[in-house]
């Protein structure tokens, strides 16, 4: 018998005697490979799938009113979208008049939010949170995490702009984060929250802003083209103090907290711990290639989503320039991936105006449903190009959606596969078109279809899975949590579209990479973007992660975990070794000796009936290192 079938059979038998390293077993508190027994997001009551509903920002920037958002609504429940879950209601940048100097309170512009003026000249949302509530529908507000807002930077012509002395235009959090959580939860009865970042970014001594208009200068903590320069951990402590407050001013746990830093600050690995949802990039503009380029910064980041944690890509542009009624090829491929990828689906268009076309793309309601998928998996891209894309994604129940790409401008031939599907080759799989209902005759193996360019055809699939007794755990994101990926130095991510400057300009010297998360875990890929392989054989599935990593998956009923383990072929790190370890509700189940690269993949599998929580953990023999050291959970699965 080898030592790896050895190791396999003791910790099937649930006989696991291997003796445990200090250094394997860590120790709590410290040791952040511990095992811990527990899920380490805390549970959350909202947003249990991605939040749905209206915001004000793309169809009105700072010329927001309060006819314009009841107005919208009122379509929102009339039209029957309300029901399909587009429930918030949230009110974007350009509310606030001002702060009152004498005691801190803020004041909202009763010129364009007439409700909100209440007796002795103060004022108040709740008239306004309890007509949308009395509808049915949940109320959103909108802030900023440091004392000035982004419109107080970038929209110094709108009519809208807090007013007064220096103070009393410091509307955002900075310095009241407790007065201010109290004032939207429980006195105005907001229901969800969106924390921009502007406020600890452009606010620098040397502006034009703090030098002609008054504000007062914050040395930034965001640098966004460098992460280097970014004070990550600060940043996440701004945004760790409003969840605090939220949580203490919302004993139900009835909130979202919407961080909006624009995929700075390495916020794609952190973010999930912290807020309900959290931006991945920049703004969306619309334009197809700066869609192509939000969609790209959440698509690569499955692993980091779940239910009550969700990658924003943005609000949708759906209804305006290359999303607008004669654009809607584009407009149906802008819905449907960010339905595939557990995205937010916030509508931003003036409803009381909507054109059947643009009502039928929101109100597809097989598309909300696989957004809404309790399962919250999201989607995985199968196959992954500049051209052509196909993603997958797990829903409750094993059925698969997948989604065929052409992210380009010529009509394209796009081989879908069994395979890609996780399904088996040689079984018949169904399709149902979800645009059109249709029904392809049912193929085996392979089928071909021909895209339109910038089409993105949306399917339901069924099929015999190829794992026949279990799951992948890269088909079941949302039941994973990356609680330590490994990274040591943040980097900028290289693999998100670049296209020309959002706002259309090409001075300076072009686009680059800059959002941190680069490194981090993958399904069905390397941290690197590169095929899993490990001693020159390639898997088609599992995880890949760098070393010093601890990942937790939830069990619910599954007997046994099984992976192929090993130092990934493409590791830049060729020198150190690696122990792989699984846990059951923080027990050590079974572990390898510790393997380099080039050594052939070990099975490590444990009996994990009873279970409710496995950790995997690989640990480098040589403890951290700056150079990164790839590994890969090849065929990684729970089974029964
Ligand atoms: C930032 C945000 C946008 C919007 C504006 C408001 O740019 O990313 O979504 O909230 O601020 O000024």
């Amino acid at each position: 018998m080898t030592v790896r079938s050895l190791l396999a059979s003791a910790a099937l038998a649930g006989l696991v005697a291997l003796s445990t390293p200090a250094l394997a077993q860590g120790v709590p508190g410290t040791d952040p490979l511990a095992a811990t027994g527990r899920w380490s997001i805390p549970e959350r009551a909202q947003a249990r799938t991605p939040p749905m509903g209206w915001n004000s920002w793309n169809a009105f920037r700072t010329e927001v009113d309060e006819a314009k958002v009841v107005g919208a609504a009122k379509v929102l429940v009339d039209s029957g979208l309300a029901k399909l879950g587009y429930t918030y209601v949230n009110i974007d940048d350009g509310w606030w008049l001002k702060r009152r100097p004498s005691d801190g309170r803020l004041e909202i512009r009763t010129a364009i939010f007439p409700s909100a003026k209440v007796k002795d000249g103060d004022t108040s949302f709740r008239p306004y949170t309890d007509a949308l509530h009395r509808m049915g529908l949940k109320a959103g507000i909108y802030t900023d995490i440091g004392r000035n807002a982004c419109s107080q930077a970038y929209d110094l012509h709108s009519p809208n702009l807090p007013e007064g002395t220096t103070v009393e235009r410091e509307v955002g959090l900075q310095g009241h984060v407790d007065q201010d959580i109290a004032l939207y939860f429980q006195d105005w009865g907001f229901d969800y929250i969106k924390v921009d970042a502007c406020g600890i970014n452009v606010y620098g001594p040397e502006t034009h802003i703090v030098r002609e208009h008054g504000y007062r200068a914050v040395p930034p903590l965001i640098d966004q083209a460098s992460i280097n320069r970014t004070d990550v951990p600060a940043v996440r402590a701004r945004y760790a103090e409003v969840a605090q407050a939220l949580k203490a001013h919302n004993p139900d746990g009835d909130y979202v907290l919407a961080i909006c830093n624009w995929g700075s600050a390495d916020v794609r690995s952190w973010g999930k711990d912290v807020g309900h949802l959290w931006r991945t990039s920049g703004d969306i503009t619309p334009t197809w290639t700066r869609m192509l380029h939000n969609f790209d910064s959440a698509s690569t980041r499955a692993l980091y989503a779940k239910p009550g944690a969700w990658n924003d890509p943005d609000i949708l542009f759906i209804g305006h320039g290359e999303f607008d009624q004669n654009h809607l090829t584009e407009a149906r491929s802008h819905f449907a991936l960010w339905a595939m990828i557990n995205a937010p689906l916030l509508i931003s268009y003036d409803l009381r105006q909507a054109p059947p076309s643009l009502m039928d793309i929101w109100g597809a309601a097989d598309i909300v449903r696989l957004n809404q998928d309790p399962g919250g998996h999201q989607g995985v891209i199968a196959y992954a190009s500049d051209d052509v894309q196909i993603i997958v994604k797990t829903l409750a129940g094993g059925r698969k959606a997948v989604a065929l790409f052409n992210r380009g401008l010529g009509k394209t031939d796009v081989t879908l596969t069994a395979a890609q599907l996780k399904f088996a080759a040689d079984a018949p799989v169904q399709l149902k078109n979800l645009w059109d209902k249709t029904a392809p005759p049912p193929f085996t193996g392979e089928t071909t279809f021909t895209l339109e360019p910038r089409q993105t055809l949306i399917f339901e699939a069924t099929g015999t899975r190829q794992l026949r007794d279990g799951v992948y755990l890269s088909e079941i994101p949302g039941d994973v949590n990356v609680a330590v990926d490994g990274v040591v130095a943040p980097e900028p991510d290289p693999v998100v579209h670049r296209m020309r400057n959002a706002w259309g300009e090409t001075r300076g010297s072009g686009e680059r990479p800059t959002y941190a998360g680069w490194g981090g875990a993958q399904a069905d890929a390397t941290p690197y973007d590169q095929a899993l392989r490990i001693g020159g054989q390639g898997f088609d599935t599992g995880i890949g992660v760098l070393a010093n990593s601890r990942i937790e998956v939830r069990n619910t009923g599954h007997t046994r975990f099984e992976a192929q383990v090993g130092v990934d072929d493409s590791t830049r790190n060729t020198r150190d070794k690696v122990r792989f370890a699984v846990y059951g509700d923080g027990k050590l189940l079974a572990q390898t000796p510790p393997m380099g690269l080039g050594e052939a993949p070990r099975l490590l599998a444990a009996d994990i009936r009873g279970v409710r929580l496995v950790e995997i953990v690989a640990r480098s023999e040589a403890g951290a290192s700056d150079l990164p050291l790839v590994v890969a959970w090849g065929d990684a699965a729970l089974r029964r």
